[in-house]
């Protein structure tokens, strides 16, 4: 059923506390060197402001153990919104719900911004404990979530809270739902994911919800050696999910069955150690010899995966093709974004380590959506509950 957003309700003279996702990453000198997800929540940030809510932002930095700590703190986030905000008045809390929160809400007027220290400083919060969920209400009129890369995360900021005031979706929540939930429920055909990343395990739910869906599956990365192994491959010193082998071979029934077409490497650049001055060489799939090890996909792969990206009128990728860390190794990751950003269709990002690596890659402004959340993108696709989201008041 379909949630309230912050455009069904009354928000004007109101205390809106907004759980935002600020967990950025910070440089060692204590700068945000990554702001997409502040910039991400600028648009219900904005409206709120327009609205004239007091606007009270609620969000988590890196996992600090439960108690205050320097390194976690909000402050650079603070710095970098003001930078974004530089008109609006921000006040930055020392604590969360104590004295200093407390007393910035007091002081505060309609159209500026309280940012709250991490949550994380506090271990109620992960313990989803009902009385800092209430202690976090007790602050604000209304509820917002905006955190997408959280909402797979029943914490008490975002999900506890909600039983205590009115809870609705901000502007980040739908647009993430709402691009990669067209595509799951009803995506223009064809329909091709792409999964990387190194083992199986991690990635069964979102295979086997995408197998019911899709129309092509692209298997890449890591990942890949184990489905090879399964098909009675030697993969030399490539990583294998030894405990995943009769899983991949169920996993390659059940595309046949569905009539999916399930993609693997046909060849690969191996490496003669992990390291990123490693000596390498391209070879077949069926080759890979004793004590080399695979860390991309080969040319020849490349041409088969982009020819069914490009085609494709609905694309969604989560996990790199290959070490993309490593420029030795980069290529094959790098193709399969030019394949996407190539590709007319729409494309969708999952968060992580496939969004950073479009990201470095320069194909960042060419694809249609890149999710804010890893873990929470990857929930979804697997087709579960997102707790933060089962909490909204519906329509
Ligand atoms: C993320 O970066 O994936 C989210 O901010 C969630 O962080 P967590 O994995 O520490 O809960």
């Amino acid at each position: 059923m379909a949630k309230k957003t912050i455009e069904d309700i009354n928000v004007t003279g109101k205390k809106v506390l907004v759980r935002v996702d600020f967990n950025v990453p910070l440089t060692e000198d204590g700068q945000v060197s990554d702001d997409k997800r502040i910039v991400a929540a600028l648009p219900t940030i904005r409206y709120l402001l327009d609205h004239n809510a007091k606007v009270i932002l609620c969000s988590h930095l890196g996992r600090p153990k439960g108690k205050p700590d320097p390194k976690f703190s909000l402050a650079p986030v603070g710095a970098r919104l003001s930078e974004l905000l530089p008109d609006t008045k921000i006040w930055f809390a020392e604590d969360t719900i104590g004295e200093s929160a407390k007393a910035a809400i007091d002081d505060m007027k309609e159209g500026e911004i309280v940012l709250l220290e991490n949550v994380r400083f506090y271990k109620e919060e992960t313990d989803n404990d009902p009385e800092f969920a209430k202690a976090l209400a007790s602050l604000a009129d209304i509820y917002v979530s905006d955190a997408f890369g959280t909402v797979h995360r029943a914490h008490a900021s975002t999900a506890g809270v909600a039983a205590y005031l009115p809870a609705v979706a901000g502007f980040l929540i739908g647009k993430e739902l709402g691009v990669m939930g067209k595509a799951l429920e009803n995506p223009e055909r064809p329909f091709v994911a792409i999964l990387g990343g190194a083992k199986v395990a991690d990635k069964i739910g979102v295979i086997t919800n995408l197998l019911n869906k899709c129309d092509s599956l692209i298997i890449g990365g890591g990942m890949a050696y184990t489905f090879l192994k399964a098909q009675g491959y030697e993969i030399g010193d490539s990583l294998l999910d030894a405990e995943s082998i009769d899983l991949a071979k169920s996993l390659m029934q059940q595309a046949k069955d569905k009539g999916v077409n399930l993609l693997l490497p046909v060849d690969n650049v191996v490496a003669d150690r992990f390291d990123a001055e490693a000596d390498h060489k391209v070879v077949k799939s069926t080759d890979i010899p004793a004590g080399w090890q695979g860390m991309d996909i080969g040319p020849e792969t490349v041409k088969l995966f982009a020819q069914t990206i490009i085609g494709a009128k609905t694309v969604i990728w989560n996990g790199p093709m290959g070490v993309f860390e490593f420029p030795a190794f980069a290529e094959g990751t790098k193709q399969i974004a030019a394949a996407c950003a190539e590709c007319e269709g729409t494309t969708i990002i999952g968060g992580g380590d496939s969004a950073s690596a479009v990201k470095k890659l320069g194909f960042a402004s060419k694809m249609t959506h890149i999710s804010t959340g890893g873990g929470a993108s990857l929930e979804f696709l697997e087709g579960k509950v997102l707790p933060g989201v089962a909490v909204l008041n519906d329509k």
